[in-house]
């Protein structure tokens, strides 16, 4: 499995991600997309907007699906009117549980700051320590090394009493003041500096207007998904869409996070790809399952491998008050097992909140119940929320490949032809004889096509070594011979094999391969 430093690294060399306004030395928690990292990014977000919204069906059901539905789409602002997020529940109570570390100035999540003791495992060969260290890590994926590292020194000199210790966890320690009183943050030189937990709400504030009091707060917005509530009465009365149908929205969202982490993973801005699916009560736990199914195998078909990616169904006691069901997508990435996305049954929870908020009735009417007690009812929602950020580095980490060619090591990227940042890149073999000329007419071709790149510079294998990093699937070399009988040789990044077609043949055969 690839590291995250070497990801990080290939990143940044050929303009993937870069930290957000690097030269004043960064923003944690903010990056930017350089040039290949947009075209991802975009490839990404149009293959869930094509596979989810734009390219649906409504005349026959998917295969799994209950029945055949509609699918529209939205793009709401990111600023909302502030009520919107008191009726959601996010100005009360979209909180993380902060801890500050008096000694060393740092903030963690407290619940990602993980307790534990070293243990004797024979107290008759070693004896019992009363420290307790903690460490940051999210919950279940930290390897035991990690969570020692910080403290190295100091649970080293408890090892050297002798014996075989091992590591305890001590779930809430931090909640009691006399456990907390006993723990060694990271990098602390005594025990006790970790302030109690609190709650640290995650919105971005900010003012509309000229005026910065209370009455002009504004929040950007923490998820997509409120927006689309808001809007559900409005695309009832405007499209002819009937329950059961979804919308889908693709865009930007905002969090204060305590801890930014791993890359991307865990940003401070980052995009969202949400769906709400409206369907009867009844119906909710089948539309629950298809959905669930249906986002799983959207990642296997782009790619993602399926020894990396799971499935976990909540259990009860972490389900969310209002959801009736919940599932993650995981992958697993160098630092662990972690989601990808969400899939919830969230019953009607949200539209009955706005609906008591705004006084609106957000009741959907349904002509066709034969039943006048019936007609008007809120329907349930199916939530699948994914994050595009986590997609992309799911599938840069799942892509990063280290193999040998002809002896020489290489690193390539093996995207799914469809996320690609480029489809192909086009060379001539040597810079004279009028390769250059050919290339660039057959370049010029093909990027009225699908993104194309021209490369001159640098011998052959070189170039082909910068297109494997870059992830492009096809490589067009123009040599001798295609002055002669316009054939172009070729290359497929991930087998390196060679074939020989027409050049006037090359659109159609890089089209059919990258789909979408
Ligand atoms: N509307 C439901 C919702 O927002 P969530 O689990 O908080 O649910 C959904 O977020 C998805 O958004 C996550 O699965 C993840 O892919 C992405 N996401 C959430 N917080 C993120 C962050 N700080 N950085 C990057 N992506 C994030």
């Amino acid at each position: 499995m690839v590291s995250m430093d070497k990801l990080v690294s290939l990143c940044k060399r050929r303009g993937f991600i870069f930290p957000s306004s690097e030269i004043y030395g960064g923003l944690n928690g903010c990056w930017d997309y350089g040039p290949l990292g947009v075209e991802l990014k975009r490839n990404v977000k149009a293959a869930w907007w094509d596979d989810m919204v734009g390219h649906h069906d409504r005349t026959t059901a998917p295969a799994g699906a209950p029945s055949a539905f509609d699918m529209v789409g939205l793009d709401c602002a990111i600023l909302m009117n502030p009520e919107v997020w008191e009726a959601s529940g996010h100005v009360g109570g979209f909180n993380d549980p902060m801890v500050d570390c008096r000694e060393t100035n740092t903030r963690y999540r407290a619940d990602q700051l993980l307790v534990f003791r070293m243990e004797p495992v024979d107290s008759t060969t070693a004896t019992a320590d009363q420290s307790l260290f903690a460490s940051p890590g999210e919950a279940g994926v930290t390897p035991d090394d990690d969570l020692i590292a910080p403290h190295r020194k100091r649970i080293k000199a408890i090892t050297k009493k002798g014996g075989d210790y091992r590591l305890t966890p001590i779930p809430d320690a931090l909640q009691d003041d006399a456990l907390r009183a006993r723990i060694f943050a990271p990098g602390a030189s005594e025990p006790g500096t970790l302030t109690a937990p609190r709650a640290f709400n995650l919105m971005f504030k900010t003012h509309v207007g000229a005026l910065e009091d209370n009455s002009s707060v504004a929040y950007l917005r923490p998820e997509t998904a409120q927006g689309i509530f808001v809007n559900f009465k409005n695309v009832c009365d405007t499209t002819r869409v009937k329950i059961p149908f979804g919308i889908g929205q693709l865009g930007k969202a905002f969090r204060n996070e305590i801890n930014p982490r791993n890359f991307t993973f865990r940003s401070r801005e980052f995009e969202q790809m949400e769906i709400e699916f409206f369907c009867r009560a009844a119906d909710a736990e089948d539309w629950y399952r298809y959905w669930r199914d249906r986002r799983f195998q959207w990642y296997v078909d782009l790619g993602l491998s399926t020894e990396k990616l799971r499935l976990r169904e909540h259990d009860e006691n972490e389900l969310a008050h209002y959801a009736a069901s919940c599932a993650d997508v995981e992958y697993e990435f160098p630092f662990g097992f972690s989601e990808l996305e969400g899939i919830a049954n969230r019953t009607d929870f949200d539209l009955r909140r706005h609906m008591d908020s705004s006084g609106k009735d957000l009741r959907y009417f349904d002509d066709q119940e034969p039943d006048p007690a019936k007609r008007r009812y809120l329907p349930y929602v199916i939530e699948p929320s994914a994050g595009s950020d986590r997609a992309v580095l799911a599938f840069l980490c799942d892509a990063y490949t280290e193999d040998e060619v002809a002896g020489e090591l290489r690193t390539v990227l093996k995207l799914h032809p469809r996320l690609a940042p480029i489809k192909a890149a086009v060379f001539p073999l040597v810079k004279k004889d009028g390769m250059p000329e050919r290339a660039l007419t057959l370049y010029r071709q093909l990027r009225q096509q699908f993104s194309t790149f021209y490369d001159e510079k640098g011998a052959i294998g070189r170039r082909y070594r910068r297109q494997d990093e870059a992830g492009t699937p096809f490589c067009i070399t123009v040599d001798g011979d295609t002055l002669t009988d316009d054939t172009v040789t070729l290359r497929e990044r991930d087998s390196c094999e060679q074939i020989r077609l027409r050049a006037e043949e090359v659109g159609a055969y890089v089209r059919d391969r990258v789909g979408g």
